[in-house]
C-alpha cells in the first residue's frame, strides 16, 4: 500500500470533528482542524450527560482533546472562519479569518486569571439584606459557621469555599445557615442555593457519616455495577439517595469516577472498592460498623 501524504483541513471541532482529525491524522495525513469558536468540543461540551448511557460528555471527550493536543499531525486553529475556498478537489486552498482573542496566545497557559478578573463579565453582586431577614443559627453551630464565613469572606469568590468548609462540618446544609450565609456574605439565596444543589458532593439533607457511591458509567454498568447498589440496598435496607436510620450510610450513585480500569467500582467515603464483587458487600459493611464500635 502506497503511504498517504498531503493535507486535510476537518471544519468543526465538535465531537465529530475532533473523531475525524484523530482518525485522518492516524491514517497518515496532516490535519487542520478548523473551528470557529474559541475552543474546540461544540455543543457536547456543554452537555452534563449523554444519551442513552448517560455517561457524562466530559468522560468522552476528554481523551479525545487530550490526543488531539498530543497529535503530532492535527494543528487545530480555533476562533477561525472560512474566508474562501479556491483550486479543485485533491488541490484546494483555504483561505482563513481568524479572530482576535485580545490576550498573547503564546503566553496563554489556560489559568482562567483574565476571565475572573474581566470588568465586563456579569459578576453576581452581593445585595444587603434587610435587618427584619436577619436568621439567628442554633448557638452549637453558630461560632463555628460564623468562624468560616468570616475566613472566607473578604476573598474573591468566597461561596464555594464556605459551602466545602460548612458541608465538611455539618455534612449537608440546613436551610438556616443557607440563609445565614447569605445574609453574611450579602449574596443571594437563589445563588447559593444554584451552587448548593448543583455539586453531588454537596446535600440539602441529612447524610450518613460513610457516603457510598456506585458507580453506574458504561464501564461498571455493563459489568454488573446495578446489581451492586442492589445489594448495598438489601445489606443496608435502604434505598438510593437514602440513609440509615444511625446516620452511618448514605447510598448514591455515580457516573464514571475515573477508574474504569477497576470496574466495577464502588467508593465508601475515601475508600475505593475495584473489581466488587456483589457478594463481598455485607464483609465490607460489617467492617464500617465494626470501626464505628471501637
Ligand atoms: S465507568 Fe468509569 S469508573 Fe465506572
Amino acid at each position: 500500500m502506497s503511504e498517504k501524504i498531503g493535507s486535510v483541513a476537518v471544519v468543526g471541532g465538535g465531537i465529530g470533528g475532533m473523531q475525524a482529525a484523530l482518525d485522518l491524522a492516524d491514517s497518515g495525513m496532516k490535519v487542520y482542524l478548523v473551528e470557529s469558536k474559541p475552543g474546540i468540543g461544540g455543543v457536547m461540551s456543554m452537555l452534563d450527560k449523554t444519551f442513552p448511557t448517560n455517561d457524562c460528555a466530559m468522560c468522552t471527550m476528554a481523551p479525545r482533546l487530550v490526543e488531539i493536543a498530543r497529535h503530532k499531525d492535527i494543528e487545530v486553529i480555533s476562533h477561525s472562519d472560512i474566508e474562501k475556498i479556491e483550486g479543485k478537489p485533491g488541490k484546494l486552498k483555504l483561505t482563513l479569518k481568524t479572530k482576535a482573542r485580545f490576550i498573547d496566545v503564546e503566553k496563554c497557559t489556560g489559568c482562567g486569571s483574565c476571565t475572573e478578573n474581566c470588568p465586563v463579565r456579569n459578576i453576581v453582586q452581593p445585595i444587603p439584606l434587610e435587618e427584619k431577614e436577619k436568621v439567628e443559627l442554633l448557638p452549637e453551630i453558630k461560632e463555628r459557621v460564623f468562624d468560616i464565613v468570616r475566613k472566607h469572606s473578604h476573598k474573591k469568590g468566597p461561596l464555594m469555599p464556605i459551602l466545602q468548609e460548612v458541608s465538611e462540618y455539618l455534612k449537608y446544609f440546613p436551610e438556616d445557615v443557607l440563609k445565614y450565609i447569605s445574609q453574611e456574605t450579602g449574596y443571594p439565596l437563589a445563588h447559593i442555593c444554584r451552587i448548593a444543589t448543583f455539586y453531588s458532593g454537596f446535600s440539602l439533607k441529612p447524610i450518613g457519616k460513610y457516603i457510598i457511591n456506585v458507580c453506574l458509567g458504561t464501564a461498571c454498568y455493563v459489568r454488573g455495577s446495578e446489581k451492586l447498589l442492589e445489594r448495598f440496598s438489601d445489606v443496608l435496607e435502604i434505598g438510593q439517595d437514602e440513609t440509615t436510620p444511625d446516620m452511618l450510610f448514605t447510598i448514591k450513585s455515580v457516573r464514571c469516577i475515573g477508574c474504569c480500569g477497576l470496574s466495577p467500582v464502588a467508593t465508601i467515603g475515601d475508600d475505593v472498592y475495584g473489581k466488587l464483587q456483589a457478594r463481598d458487600i455485607p464483609g465490607i459493611i460489617k467492617k464500617y460498623k465494626e470501626k464505628e464500635k471501637e
